[in-house]
């Protein structure tokens, strides 16, 4: 157990905060030049539901942070399990990330994949300071569900979700992950 030790070994905290599992997003904006930027993010959550609320937090190091910070709107893609391939491409700084990927407008003129688990489209309500990232809330202004399962990310890899041949006989719904390598 590794109780409250200063300071913190980054590489340690990292892999214990990596223990939570989340889903995988690019959260996607136009520059103030009207292009499209993105980056993959895993630190979207869920913060209310009446008003619609989330967040996601961008490293203050970020080469698309100045146009998150000075757009309306920005559009939360939920990737699908199929999309590994464009969450490694958002996760690299410059270049064209969005050349070898489908995408088309939404409302507000926003850029949004196509193929994925889910779409937010959001107001860029508010902001706030955390640390070395700057912690985004989004009112979602509309929004699309589809039925393909998401990508899973857990202990730094990517993961899927999977119904077992157990579960579906029994017929019960409980899901595994499954790890993809
Ligand atoms: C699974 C995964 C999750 C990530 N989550 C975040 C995140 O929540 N916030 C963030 O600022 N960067 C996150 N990153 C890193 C960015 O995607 C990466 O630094 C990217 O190159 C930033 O693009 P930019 O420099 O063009 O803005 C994540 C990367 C991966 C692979």
């Amino acid at each position: 157990m590794n109780m409250r030790q200063e300071p913190f070994d980054p590489l340690r905290l990292r892999s214990a905060l990596g223990s939570f599992v989340t889903g995988v997003t690019v959260v996607t904006t136009r520059n103030a030049d009207g292009e499209p930027v993105g980056l993959t993010v895993n630190s979207f959550n869920t913060v209310s539901l009446s008003p619609p609320l989330i967040l996601w937090s961008l490293s203050l190091h970020a080469a698309s942070f100045d146009a998150f910070v000075q757009a309306n709107h920005f559009v939360v893609n939920v990737l699908a399990a199929d999309q590994i391939p464009v969450s490694e491409a958002f996760a690299k700084t410059g270049g064209d990330k969005f050349s070898n990927v489908a995408w088309c407008n939404t409302v507000a003129d926003m850029p949004r994949l196509e193929g994925t688990a889910a779409t937010l489209t959001c107001r860029n309500a508010q902001r706030f300071s955390g640390g070395d990232h700057l912690i985004f809330i989004g009112e979602v202004v509309s929004f699309e569900k589809s039925e393909r399962p998401p990508l899973v990310y857990a202990n730094g890899k990517y993961t899927r979700l999977s119904d077992t041949a157990s579960a579906k006989q029994s017929g019960k719904t409980s899901t595994v992950l499954s790890t993809s390598d």
